[in-house]
């Protein structure tokens, strides 16, 4: 498994890592061979957030830390707050659904996600989505309290655009390192964009403002969210009678590089030079597996555009 320097730090992790966002449905037996499965194929970035299922999967996974074979020490674990969806299911969320920013709600945040973690720091902290209320002097804040009691280490964003990156720079101290985004072979919007420049077709419209190139200008590690879906959690397109020439494609590079397709999908998110880290998702040991061997493939230029085209992609 390659490894891959986080920002513009000395920081270097595994190019792949496992979100647990789907982690919540395990027992403990389950999953720790879930985390033993990505520790032993090479995986030691663990990713989270205080709102999946209102903190279920944090604590299936704390207590699958305590009883693995594996220690704190073994992972680098990431959480992101920001996010209050608690749909009348959860005391410790008595509200309803916002966005907040405020240097409470991060503190909270933080707080409550170490608890159920089962430890004393994260790695990294990521606000999840941009709150437009948002008052970077609260943001400031906390995140300096955060640093300064050792809670958090380092600091990012998911899923903003480059001026709201740069509105939260502008007012805090740390260096945010990283930008967590949806993007697989099935969601390519950040790359369309930059292709189809000018145009007037579909693809030339800008989703994001050019956060790809704009992260790679600033150094910013992209997270790339959802590796395997197609649309906003529809689906896996592995194995997906509805991408039959895709699946095609990823099963002929996979025999060419005695790997299975998940390997291939990971595999063409890592060969982009933006240096991005894949996010998995799955709970499945054997996928766990097989996507994780896409950190030592490393695709031609020409095989990459093939898959691209095989997602139904063109170029003008
Ligand atoms: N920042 C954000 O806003 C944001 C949003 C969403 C997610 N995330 C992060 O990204 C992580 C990954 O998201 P995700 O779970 O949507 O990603 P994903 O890895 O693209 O999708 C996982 C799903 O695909 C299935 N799958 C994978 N390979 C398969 C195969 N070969 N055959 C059949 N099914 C297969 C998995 O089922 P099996 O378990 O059966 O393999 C699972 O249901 C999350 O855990 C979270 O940490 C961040």
């Amino acid at each position: 498994m390659k490894s891959i320097k986080i920002g513009n730090s000395n920081w270097k992790a595994s190019a792949i890592a496992l979100g647990i966002m789907r982690m919540n449905v395990l027992d403990s037996n389950k999953a720790v061979e879930v985390i033993e499965t990505a520790y032993k194929n090479g995986i030691n970035f663990i990713d989270t957030a205080d709102i999946y299922d209102l903190g279920k999967s944090d604590e299936v996974f704390g207590e699958a830390l305590k009883k693995s074979s594996l220690t704190r020490d073994n992972f680098y674990i990431q959480s992101k707050g920001g996010i209050i969806n608690n749909n009348g299911k959860s005391k410790s969320f008595p509200e309803g659904l916002r966005y907040d920013f405020s240097k409470k709600h991060i503190i909270e945040s933080v707080e409550g996600s170490l608890k159920r973690l089962k430890t004393d720091y994260l790695d990294s902290f990521l606000l999840h989505r941009p709150d437009t209320l948002m008052e970077v002097e609260q943001i400031a804040e906390a995140f300096d309290e955060l640093e300064t009691s050792g809670k958090v280490r380092h600091f990012g964003v998911s899923n903003f655009n480059p001026e709201q990156y740069k509105l939260v720079q502008s007012g805090i101290n740390q260096k945010l390192m990283i930008n967590q985004l949806q993007f697989s072979i099935m969601h390519t919007g950040m790359i369309d964009f930059g292709i189809h420049t000018n145009m007037t077709d579909n693809g030339s419209i800008s989703h994001d403002g050019s956060i790809l190139e704009f992260s790679r200008r600033k150094n910013i590690t992209i997270q790339a969210w959802s590796p395997f879906q197609y649309g906003f959690f529809d689906g896996t397109f592995i194995n997906n009678e509805k991408f039959p020439e895709l699946n095609q494609k990823l099963k002929q590079l996979g025999d060419k590089y005695d790997v299975g397709k998940n390997a291939i999908a990971t595999a063409w998110i890592l060969k982009h030079p933006a240096n991005m880290q894949v996010i998995l998702g799955t709970m499945n040991p054997k996928h766990i597996e097989d996507s994780a061997a896409g950190g030592d493939v490393v695709l031609t230029n020409q095989e990459w555009y093939d898959v691209y085209f095989a997602a139904g992609n063109d170029l003008p």
